[in-house]
């Protein structure tokens, strides 16, 4: 029988992620659908109902489903717990989990670098730097910072992963090794003309930003023209991505192959 997965999110747009998965399952051979159930708050409890009786195999989940989904789920994994919110679900042992990829999809392509930075600027404070915290703190970089346009919500992730927070209109006086953007800033349409970051860059700082939607963001392309090394938003979504694959199926899906594939339904 073909296995169902599937993203739910409200409202859902449009998503890479039936593309990224569908091709996965075909390149291996796998005989699975992932499609796009657009739900809105109130439909849920009816939903995680269904998902445990048709036996949907696996889920997607984006805002603003992260965080309410987890009270449907038998198990969450530790890093679930750490971050307070769950993008996928699967199921084991007869048990429905929740997992949080996003943390593979802020550290995977870090992890993979020769020198992984030793200092983190973290811009922003929410689901997104939740998760990038908490990876840095598995990557044991040293030193962490926070920096959000409300400085109250930053506190909270200083207060709950120990980490150090700095005022938004002080960032340009820090000296990381690694800039990491989670704000929407250079964002496609209205905020596309702007970056978080409005200085010059500190001498070999690895710039990453996890906007994908233009690939290279004003942010990236300033970096990139100082000289720093970048990473791509797209390299997040894709990690995340393929760290729910590997969940769901057990199976590797080619990372370059799958880039491929997603740059090509960018463009
Ligand atoms: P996500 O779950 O993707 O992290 P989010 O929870 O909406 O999304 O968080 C977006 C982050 O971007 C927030 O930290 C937000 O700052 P505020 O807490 O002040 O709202 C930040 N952000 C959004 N728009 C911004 C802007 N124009 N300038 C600076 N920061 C911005």
């Amino acid at each position: 029988m073909t296995q169902r997965y599937g993203i739910i999110g409200w409202p859902l747009g449009h998503t890479l992620s039936p593309t990224l998965h569908n091709s996965g399952f075909k390149t291996l051979g796998i005989d699975a659908e992932y499609v796009a159930w657009p739900l809105e708050p109130l439909g849920l409890s009816d939903f995680m109902a269904r998902f445990r009786d048709e036996e949907i195999q696996g889920l997607s989940v984006t805002i603003p489903h992260k965080r309410s989904v987890m009270k449907y789920l038998d198990e969450m994994t530790f890093r679930a717990k750490s971050v307070g919110a769950v993008n996928t679900v699967f199921w084991k042992d007869d048990l429905v989990w929740g997992e949080n990829t996003d943390v593979n999809g802020l550290i995977d392509p870090l992890a993979k670098m020769r020198n992984v930075p030793k200092t983190a600027l973290v811009l922003g404070a929410g689901g997104a730097a939740r998760a990038a915290v908490v990876g840095l703190q598995e990557l044991e970089v040293g030193e962490i910072i926070v920096c959000n346009r409300t400085r109250s919500k930053a506190e909270i992730l200083g207060h709950d992963f120990n980490v150090r927070v700095v005022d938004w209109e002080k960032r340009h006086e820090l000296a990381p090794g690694l800039i990491l953007n989670t704000t929407p800033l250079g964002m496609s349409g209205e905020l596309e003309t702007l970056s978080p970051w409005e200085a010059d860059f500190p001498r070999g700082c690895v710039v990453y930003d996890i906007v994908y939607n233009p690939l290279r963001t004003r942010l990236l392309a300033e970096a990139r023209e100082k000289g720093c090394e970048i990473i791509e938003g797209i390299e997040m979504f894709l990690h995340q991505g393929l760290a729910q694959f590997r969940l769901w199926t057990g199976r590797e899906y080619d990372a370059q192959a799958a880039r491929r594939v997603l740059l090509e339904a960018l463009s």
